[in-house]
C-alpha cells in the first residue's frame, strides 16, 4: 500500500532512511538524520535562491505558474480586479475573508484617519537631494517611522501589531507622494480624508496650489485595479525579506522598509522602470527584431518584463493590465510604445528562445505604459508598486510573527573558503 513516506539509501553506509511527505515536501530537519559517521554533522539541503525550498505554510496567496492561476484567499485575482476595490482587497489580505458593509466602513474609517505622517517625517526627507529616487526615499522614510512608534517593538501584542499594520497601509501612498514632491520640487500636499484612497494619492501627487485637483474617475479606477494586482504574491523575494528580517522580532517598519529595498531592485519591483527605459532605448517597432536578437545571444540584455520564477505560463495580472491600457488611453492617449511592447510580445511568444524558457510577459511588462500614461515618472514605477504591496508585506509578516513553527531566520552554508592556518606577521608575508 502507497505510503506518504521518501526511502532514501545512504550508498556512502548503505543504510535505508524513511522520510514523511507532508504537503509535497519533505522537511529539511529529517536530512539530519542521515551521517556518514559519528562526528558527521548530518546531510543538509543546497537550493541557493530557495529555487525549490519552502520557508513558511501561508493561506494568504495562491499560485498555480503552470495554469497561471492567482487567488487571494482564495479569491480569483479576475474576479477581484473586476469587482472589488483595493481597500477592500486589503482587508481580504489581512484577514482571510471579504468585510461585511459596517466591517468595510470600519476599515476604511481607521485607514482613512492614519494617513498622515508626524510633520519631523517632512523635516526628515527634506534632507534628500533634489534628484534622489524615490524608492531610497520611500525605503529610508519607513524605517524611519520605527522611530516614531517606539511600541511598535511589541510584535508578540496582537492589537499593537494591527495598528500598525494599518498605519503603514495608510501612510505609504503619504510618503510616496511626498517623495515625488520632494524630486520636483513641489510642496507637499496633505491626506484629504474626504477622498477615497487611490484618488487621495493621485491628489496629493498631482494638486498644484489650493485649487482642487479632481482626479479623472477612469485613471483613479484603472490604478486601483493595478494595485488591486500588485496586493500579494506569495513568497517574491520582497515578501521573503520581510518575513527573513521581521524574524527577528524587530518592529514591522524595519521589516517591511526591508521589503521596499528588496522590491526596488530591477529584477523585482524595479523591472516596471527597466520596462520603460528598454522601450524608449528600442524607440521603434523596426528595431525590435534587433533588440530580441541581443536578448538571444544572451550577453546579459534581458527582456524586462518578461520571465517569472513561478509563472512558466502568462502572468493573470498581465493579462488583466493589457486590457486596463485599452481604457486608460482612451483617456490619456495611446502611448505610443504600446506597439513597440506589443511587438516584442508577439515575437517573443513565437520565439524558441522564449519558449523553451517559458517567458511570459510578467506583472511588469504592460504596468509602466500605463504609469507613463498617467503622468508618472519612471523611477516612480516601483513606488506605485510597493503601495499596494504594503498589505502583503505585512500581512505576510503578521502570518510569520503567529506562527508556531517560526523562529530567527538562519539558513546554514557549505563553507568554501581556506582551512585553518596560523597568523602570519606582516613583515613575512610575501
Ligand atoms: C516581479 O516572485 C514574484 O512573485 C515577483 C513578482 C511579484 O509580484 O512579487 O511577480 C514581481 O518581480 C516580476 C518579475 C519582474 N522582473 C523582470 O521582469 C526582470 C526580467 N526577468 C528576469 O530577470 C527573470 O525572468 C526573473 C528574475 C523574473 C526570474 O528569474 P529566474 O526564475 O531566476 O530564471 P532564470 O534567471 O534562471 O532564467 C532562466 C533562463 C535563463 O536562460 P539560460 O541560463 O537557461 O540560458 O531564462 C533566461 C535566463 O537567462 N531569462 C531571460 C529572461 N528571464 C529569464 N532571458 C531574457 N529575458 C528575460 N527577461
Amino acid at each position: 500500500m502507497a505510503k506518504d513516506t521518501l526511502s532514501v539509501t545512504d550508498n556512502r553506509t548503505g543504510k535505508t532512511y524513511e522520510l514523511p511527505i507532508e504537503n509535497g515536501c519533505i522537511r529539511s530537519m529529517d536530512l539530519r538524520q542521515i551521517k556518514s559517521g559519528a562526528d558527521d554533522f548530518g546531510l543538509m539541503a543546497y537550493d541557493p535562491a530557495f529555487l525549490n525550498t519552502a520557508n513558511c505554510k501561508s493561506a494568504i496567496t495562491f499560485i498555480d505558474g503552470d495554469k497561471g492561476i492567482l487567488e487571494y484567499r482564495g479569491y480569483p485575482i479576475e474576479q477581484l480586479a473586476e469587482k472589488s476595490n483595493y481597500l477592500e482587497v486589503a482587508y481580504l489580505v489581512m484577514n482571510g475573508e471579504l468585510p461585511t458593509k459596517a466591517q468595510y466602513e470600519d476599515f476604511v474609517h481607521v485607514i482613512t484617519h492614519h494617513t498622515y505622517v508626524h510633520e519631523n517625517v517632512k523635516s526628515f526627507m527634506s534632507g534628500f537631494r533634489y534628484d534622489a529616487h524615490p524608492m531610497a526615499m520611500l525605503a529610508s522614510t519607513v524605517a524611519a517611522l520605527s522611530a516614531f512608534y517606539p511600541e511598535a517593538k511589541n510584535v508578540k501584542d496582537r492589537q499593537t501589531r494591527r495598528i500598525q499594520m494599518m498605519r503603514l497601509i495608510a501612510k505609504m501612498p503619504t510618503i510616496a507622494a511626498f517623495s515625488y514632491r520632494h524630486t520636483t520640487g513641489l510642496p507637499y500636499v496633505y491626506p484629504e480624508n474626504e477622498l477615497g484612497y487611490t484618488e487621495n494619492f493621485f491628489t496629493m501627487v498631482k494638486q498644484i496650489g489650493d485649487r482642487r485637483f479632481k482626479a479623472n474617475k477612469t485613471l483613479v479606477k484603472a490604478l486601483d485595479v493595478l494595485f488591486i494586482l500588485h496586493a500579494d504574491h506569495e513568497q517574491n523575494c520582497s515578501t521573503t525579506s520581510t518575513r527573513v528580517v521581521g524574524s527577528s522580532e524587530v518592529d514591522p517598519y524595519s521589516a517591511v522598509a526591508a521589503g521596499v529595498t528588496a522590491l526596488y531592485g530591477p529584477l523585482h519591483g524595479g523591472a516596471n522602470e527597466a520596462v520603460l527605459r528598454m522601450l524608449r532605448e528600442i524607440g521603434d517597432v523596426k528595431k525590435v527584431p534587433e533588440f530580441i536578437k541581443k536578448v538571444k545571444e544572451g550577453n546579459d540584455t534581458k527582456l524586462m518584463g518578461f520571465g517569472h520564477r513561478v509563472y512558466k505560463n502568462y502572468d493573470p495580472r498581465a493579462k488583466v493590465i493589457k486590457r486596463t491600457c485599452d481604457e486608460v488611453f482612451e483617456v490619456t492617449g495611446r502611448n505610443p510604445l504600446l506597439d513597440i511592447a506589443v511587438e516584442l510580445e508577439r515575437i517573443a511568444l513565437q520565439d524558441e528562445y522564449f519558449i523553451k524558457r517559458k517567458l511570459y510577459p510578467n506583472v511588469d511588462f504592460y504596468s509602466g505604459l500605463i504609469y507613463e500614461a498617467m503622468g508618472f515618472p519612471v523611477d516612480m514605477f516601483p513606488v506605485l508598486f510597493a503601495i499596494p504591496r504594503t498589505v502583503g508585506w505585512v500581512s505576510q509578516w503578521e502570518e510569520m510573527i503567529t506562527d508556531n513553527e517560526q523562529k530567527i531566520a538562519r539558513p546554514r552554508q557549505i563553507f568554501t573558503g581556506a582551512k585553518k592556518r596560523d597568523y602570519v606577521p606582516v613583515e613575512k608575508r610575501g
